[in-house]
């Protein structure tokens, strides 16, 4: 991982990195973005060079979980600007977690900046257009301070890092690259829980589900409603979406991720091509209903499924050309390849 010169914030040279061959790994790049919360005030550092970070032994992100991450994609546009996709809604949804882990919320220019910021300070690591890669940004916030009680902290770090990637399941999207999915009988959220903050503490609780997919030879793991075991809740970290009688679906849970890619893929579904769509249960036994099934998200962006599996039974799906339509809108969108009539791209001066 020998980064092969040193990069000056913004230099043009690009990063000498297979970019067209990336997997969803962390490659690190020269500069970050922090800024911490003391006093009741947030206060920029501004660009950091150190990977790694000093924080307290007794920091409550380390101990009870007072953490929250975001995931957002960058990319370069065919005439060499730099778009961000919706880092508003990746801001909102942060600080709705803020406010649920009792921490101050990041005031929404600081986040946006902040992406700017870094973004451009790394202009050598962001994929050059048409390479199928993006630059991955990850905001994430810590409780830190001296302490052992179970309590929230008093300061806080905003700290943003980004990295190229390319495709987080294997093989990426194309009509040939269905994912194969298995029902979990453990549950990553609780009914009245956190399950839809993106609070790190899921996340290493879905590590066991994960793996026993992954044992089994499936992508991931798929869970089910926590109260009920009845319905489809989401993908890993992806929501899950469906076709039945022609009506886009995807599950209405309160222990969802909010999917900033499932609303914008809705929307362009609903605004675009005028097909209907609807949040509603979905039951596991509707899955033979189904026409066609995929997930979604900022790193998996759409991937198709081909088979899901339970226990004793299992259900099979065929690719269906309207993942591609939907795929082809929003990666069009993101990259600046055509219109964005949402107003969804957020261009990063350069
Ligand atoms: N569900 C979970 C649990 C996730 O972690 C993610 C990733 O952020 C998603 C769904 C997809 O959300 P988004 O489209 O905002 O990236
Ligand atoms: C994302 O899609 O951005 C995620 O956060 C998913 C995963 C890498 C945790």
């Amino acid at each position: 991982m020998s980064q092969p010169r040193y990069y000056f914030p913004g230099d043009r040279r690009k990063a000498d990195l297979d970019f067209a061959n990336l997997g969803f790994d962390y490659t690190p790049c020269p500069y970050r973005f922090e800024a911490v919360f003391q006093h009741g005030v947030w206060r920029v550092r501004g660009l950091v060079e150190d990977t790694d970070m000093r924080i307290p032994e007794g920091s409550q992100c380390l101990h009870y979980g007072q953490e929250l991450f975001e995931g957002m994609k960058v990319h370069s546009g065919p005439d060499g600007r730099v778009y961000a996709f919706r880092p508003l809604e990746n801001a909102r949804r942060l600080n709705q977690g803020a406010r649920y882990l009792c921490g101050p919320e990041v005031p929404e220019e600081l986040f946006v900046r902040g992406i700017e910021e870094v973004a451009a300070a790394n202009l050598p690591y962001i994929p050059p257009h048409g390479s199928g890669a993006a630059l991955y940004v990850r905001p994430f916030y810590l409780g830190i301070g001296h302490n052992v009680g179970v309590k929230p902290a008093k300061r806080y770090v905003f700290r943003i890092f980004v990295t190229p990637v390319g495709p987080y399941f294997k093989g990426g999207f194309g009509p040939d690259q269905g994912k194969d999915f298995m029902v979990s009988r453990l549950d990553r959220a609780a009914p009245q829980g956190s399950g839809y903050v993106k609070a790190g503490g899921n996340y290493a609780c879905s590590f066991t589900p994960g793996q026993e997919a992954k044992d089994g030879g499936f992508v991931e793991a798929l869970y089910l409603d926590p109260r009920e075991h009845r319905y489809i809740e989401e993908i890993g970290a992806a929501n899950f979406l469906g076709f039945r009688d022609g009506v886009l679906i995807t599950p209405k849970s309160q222990s969802v991720l909010r999917s900033i890619t499932r609303i914008s893929l809705l929307e362009i579904a609903s605004t675009s091509f005028g097909w209907s769509t609807e949040e509603r249960k979905i039951a596991l036994d509707e899955l033979g209903e189904l026409e066609s099934a995929a997930c979604c998200g900022t790193a998996a962006v759409i991937s198709w499924i081909s088979r899901i599996a339970d226990a004793d039974r299992e259900w099979l799906f065929d690719f269906d050309e309207r993942w591609q339509r939907l795929y082809d809108s929003l990666i069009d969108i993101q990259t600046g390849r055509g219109e964005d009539p949402y107003g969804w791209r957020h261009e990063i001066p350069v």
